[in-house]
């Protein structure tokens, strides 16, 4: 999705945005731009493709000095992803440039309107309907604050903007709607971005701008105004993650990086939360009275953190005994289920800024529900508007492909199921402290478990020229498979789907071609359900397909003779386990997409965090 930095301090601005927008292209994008201003006018370069384009046709800055900008990586939603729609946009009258994230919904009327009092458009973008209005209010007005205030009121839809006027030489405006925009105040150096990740090298103080807020920042300082333009004070939020987390650090990819970092990660989740045998979470705050009378959860999120939802929920209904649903965020936010009081939203992001879960959450709140978040990022808009959030401590997640969110999202939703069932009394004490013992050793287990990487990356030689893979698994095997099958589609682009074990019958083992062996993963670590396994491995194998199977060193004897391929990890409690379970699932789609020679850490279409619906 698109990345907004800018900048007003004391150095060249230009070599420092690059830098910045370096650190944004994981975020998926097809084009690129830079504004400076210097000597009261506005110096622009763009171009569609990638960052360094950008970098070569300004040498790396050199050609656009100044020490206030604005940087843009922009993910096409409005018209082609060319130079003329890349970002930064410069208004007619030729005063004010715009970098924009989010869709403005009303740029039609917006732009007949401004065509109807004289204006001209370059582009096909709504982004120029934005610097046109903000020109078209500041013509009138002389007064940048207000005209910036006067669009935001008539702009409908989301958008995050940074703004440039070139009378005000030193000055960086910024604005927000729905989409996400952070100002990182630093010493003698300002900055906004819509992505902290692009900027934690250069300051950790963070002020997450709210909805209409409009900053204005200077080298020596950050104003903040509601959008009536009465001043605010927000004092900074320190983020505290390792400025090294957002770097390689010898890893080819993120993704591998953060596949190697998970132990550390789900340790940081659980350990500060688990104190002399009991699950604290004092983040929470829930009153026990409220947390008895809930009937029912409903968990909204979207992509791997709706995959990890499905975990949850399994493991919510069997331990804490409470009906629980999953559903996408997109289909929650437009087709509302009954909902109460007596009723729990949870909504999962490892962004927090997802903009489908985002109005997931508004719509469940404003129809009655409470709502818990589980988020990576402190301060997002999901953290901020629920009225109960856990952080899940994964640190930054750089690859589009998540996995450490994800193993992080799980550990919280083992503490949260562990706590409500503590609470409701349908856990035993014997059955807690067995489990809250199996949480304290669960990093140890996963570090264990990354030594299936060999063995996973030969594996992935095996079938990584394959056109189609089936997951298949029962339960939390397949919750499993949902998350597996999505980790191999993203990254290595072959077609997979995973599919409930037992519904093969009913449609999908049609799939299964002799002619190709067909590669089925049988996800199989549940002892209760290893019999049930073996006989949906059989089905698919007698019809031409070759089973690898996912198996414990329990499970692994029953399964053995019936899968060509066995990958082994240690058996674990059963509401655990998929923690153990998920790293060759990961491993194997990063070896396959290697393998293949895909783009792991930025793979096609796809974007990191979806702002926009
Ligand atoms: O930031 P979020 O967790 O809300 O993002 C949700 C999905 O967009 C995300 O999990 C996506 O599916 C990833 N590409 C999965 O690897």
């Amino acid at each position: 999705m698109c990345g907004i930095i800018g900048y007003a301090g004391k150095n060249e601005a230009a070599p420092i945005m690059l830098d910045s927008l370096r650190r944004l292209e994981y975020r998926g994008y097809d084009s690129a731009g830079l504004v400076v201003s210097r000597d009261k006018k506005l110096y622009l370069t763009k171009s569609a493709g990638y960052v360094q384009i950008l970098a070569d046709l300004t040498e790396e800055g050199a050609q656009m000095p100044g020490h206030v900008g604005l940087g843009h990586t922009r993910w096409a939603t409005h018209g082609q992803p060319n130079d003329a729609n890349a970002h930064p946009h410069i208004s007619d009258g030729g005063t004010i440039a715009v970098v924009h994230n989010g869709i403005i919904e009303n740029y039609r009327k917006l732009r007949e309107f401004l065509t109807g009092k004289g204006f001209t458009f370059s582009s096909e973008t709504d982004t120029e309907v934005a610097v046109n209005l903000i020109q078209y209010y500041y013509d009138r007005s002389h007064d940048i604050l207000r005209a910036v205030a006067d669009a935001a009121r008539r702009m409908e839809g989301s958008y995050a903007l940074g703004i440039l006027c070139e009378d005000l030489p030193d000055t960086l405006i910024a604005t927000k709607r729905e989409s996400p925009l952070s100002i990182g105040a630093g010493d003698g150096e300002n900055y906004i971005t819509s992505d902290v990740a692009a900027i934690i090298t250069r300051t950790r103080n963070i002020i997450t701008l709210r909805d209409y807020e409009i900053a204005v920042l200077r080298a020596d300082g950050v104003e903040l105004y509601s959008g009536e333009l009465d001043r605010l004070t927000r004092k900074a939020e320190v983020v505290d993650w390792d400025v090294a987390a957002a770097e390689k650090g010898g890893y080819p990819h993120f993704m591998l990086k953060e596949i190697m970092e998970q132990p550390e990660s789900v340790r940081r989740s659980l350990s500060p939360r688990i104190r002399d045998g009991e699950i604290i979470l004092d983040e929470l705050e829930i009153p026990d009275d409220y947390l008895k009378s809930i009937s029912k959860i409903y968990i909204a999120a979207c992509g791997t953190a709706d995959f990890a939802g499905v975990v949850m929920k399994y493991n919510l209904e069997r331990i804490a005994r409470v009906p629980t649903e999953v559903v996408f965020a997109s289909e929650f936010r437009y087709n509302l289920p009954p909902i109460d009081e007596t009723t729990l939203v949870i909504c999962i992001s490892q962004s927090g800024t997802t903009a489908d879960t985002i109005a997931a959450m508004r719509e469940a709140k404003k129809n009655g529900a409470r709502v818990l978040s589980i988020v990576n990022v402190v301060g997002s808009v999901i953290a901020e508007e629920s009225d109960w959030s856990l952080l899940t401590l994964a640190g930054p997640e750089i690859s589009v492909a998540s996995t450490k969110a994800y193993s992080t999202q799980l550990a919280v939703g083992y503490l949260v199921t562990l706590y409500f069932a503590k609470v409701r009394g349908t856990v035993t004490p014997d059955a807690y402290k067995t489990a809250v013992d199996a949480l304290v050793r669960l990093p140890d287990a996963i570090e264990e478990t990354l030594k299936l990487q060999e063995t996973t990356q030969y594996l992935a030689s095996r079938y990584f020229s394959s056109n189609d893979i089936y997951f298949i698994g029962r339960g939390l095997d397949y919750a499993l498979s949902l998350e597996g099958d999505q980790k191999l589609k993203e990254i290595s682009y072959i077609h997979s789907e995973a599919y409930a074990a037992g519904e093969l019958k009913h449609g999908p083992i049609a799939l299964i071609d002799a002619a190709v062996k067909t590669p089925v993963v049988a996800v199989a670590t549940n002892k209760r359900l290893i019999d049930k396994m073996v006989s949906n491995a059989v089905e698919v194998k007698s019809r031409g397909a070759s089973v690898l199977a996912l198996v414990t060193d329990v499970t692994a004897e029953t399964m053995r003779g019936v899968a060509e391929d066995l990958i082994t990890v240690s058996d674990y409690e059963e509401a655990f386990l998929p923690s153990l379970a998920i790293i060759p699932l990961q491993l194997f789609a990063y070896y396959i997409a290697l393998q293949r020679g895909c783009d792991i850490d930025k793979p096609r279409n796809l974007a990191k965090s979806v702002t926009v619906e």
